[in-house]
């Protein structure tokens, strides 16, 4: 009977040890935590970096938070509302732009990543009066219904006729045009990133050939 007196006893003196250690554990989190809330409200300005975009051409020196995607700098703060927010998860090509050559879906990339970089939108593509090829071709086959997706549509097109360039030795485009050696199965590929819900899909492709034509 003793003996077990004296385990119970033990066991309290753990049990009360154990208590009293894990307020003090919940006492210091407590106050991390709330350090942390603090620190995470006071550096709310430290969120905010310079970055320089060279847009359509002209250079853009924008006070901007960190977590702002590459199209919300354009739309929000540039107000360059050709570049269209379909998704904003990567899933439709509405938001494709030009980025120091190269096709991005420009909702997927932060501001922050493209410090010094050359981005062309649909409106430094051309100006009504002044339409770049592919978007003189996409009004001539018809290559958009409601036109939500177009401009992704258009500055993916653009950035594909140079993809495939790129790809193509030299020896062969000195005997074939670039129309001839791009078939209509590679663009449907290279194109398929860009979703049009209104299905233009084949007007889209007809357009591409002919700008394709015309520029070989
Ligand atoms: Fe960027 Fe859909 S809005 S992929
Ligand atoms: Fe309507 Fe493509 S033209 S979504």
């Amino acid at each position: 009977m003793e003996r077990k007196m004296r385990v119970m006893d033990k066991i309290e003196i753990s049990r009360r040890h154990l208590l009293a250690t894990s307020a003090a554990t919940v006492a210091v989190v407590g106050v991390a935590g709330g350090q942390g809330a603090a620190q995470t409200a006071g550096e709310t300005m430290k969120h905010v970096s310079r970055v320089s975009l060279k847009v359509n051409g002209q250079v853009h020196d924008l006070d901007i938070d960190n977590r702002t995607s590459l199209l919300d700098a354009l739309r929000e703060h540039l107000h360059l509302t050709g570049t269209k927010k379909g998704c904003d998860h990567g899933q439709c090509g509405a938001c494709t732009v030009i980025v120091d050559g190269r096709r991005i879906n420009s909702c997927l990339s932060l501001a922050v990543m493209h410090d010094g970089e050359e981005v062309t939108t649909i409106e430094g593509l051309g100006q009504p009066g002044n339409l770049h090829p592919m978007q003189a071709a996409f009004v001539k086959h018809d290559g958009f219904q409601c036109g939500y997706c177009t401009p992704g549509q258009i500055c993916s097109s653009v950035a594909v006729l140079e993809e495939i360039k790129a790809n193509i030795p030299s020896y062969v485009t000195s005997n074939l045009t670039e129309k001839a050696t791009m078939t209509e199965a590679e663009i449907r590929e290279r194109m398929s990133g860009n979703i049009c819900r209104c299905g233009a899909y084949s007007n889209i492709v007809e357009a591409i050939v002919e700008a394709a034509g015309r520029k070989s």
